[in-house]
């Protein structure tokens, strides 16, 4: 655990990790990714992305993450409103993507990819910090 971590682990103002995830869409289905680490979180699916770097914006973070996790270019869209809590110290935010070229395989972090319809949302077991982010991300989907 790195000290940033330790520092922001009591309530209160301090530091705050942002990690960023993209709610990808493409012909009406939102992109699951399925994790393969680390050991507590691998087998549950989540929005794929990760950890702002120094410098980075939300949306420069998203592109990177997406290229190095799905080996794709995205467009960022607009924020899914809301904020989730993570680990201590940790939040995630989410912006909508949308593809611009490549086809998503799961090149780190994750083992398995799903495009899901809105109803096929629940047959996967999402990350629990993760469900408020799907639930507000699905709004932007087609019934079906
Ligand atoms: O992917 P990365 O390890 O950079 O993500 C940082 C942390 O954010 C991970 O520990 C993971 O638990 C969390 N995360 C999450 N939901 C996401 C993306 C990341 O809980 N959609």
């Amino acid at each position: 655990m790195t000290d940033r971590t330790t520092r922001s682990a009591r309530p209160g103002p301090g530091p705050v990790v942002v990690v960023v995830a993209g709610a990808l869409y493409d012909q009406g289905r939102l992109l699951a990714a399925r994790r393969s680490a680390p050991a507590e979180l691998a087998g549950r699916w989540e929005l794929p992305g990760g950890k702002l770097e120094p410098g980075e914006s939300p949306e420069e973070a998203l592109v990177r993450e997406l290229r190095e996790e799905l080996g794709v270019e995205t467009e960022p869209g607009e924020r899914i409103p809301g904020e989730w809590p993570l680990k201590p110290g940790y939040v995630l935010r989410v912006w909508t993507a949308r593809l611009l070229s490549g086809e998503p395989r799961p090149l780190e972090d994750h083992d398995q990819l799903r495009w899901l319809a809105r109803h096929e949302l629940d047959s996967v077991d999402w990350l629990d910090q993760d469900r408020p982010a799907v639930a507000e991300a699905a709004r932007l989907l087609p019934a079906s």
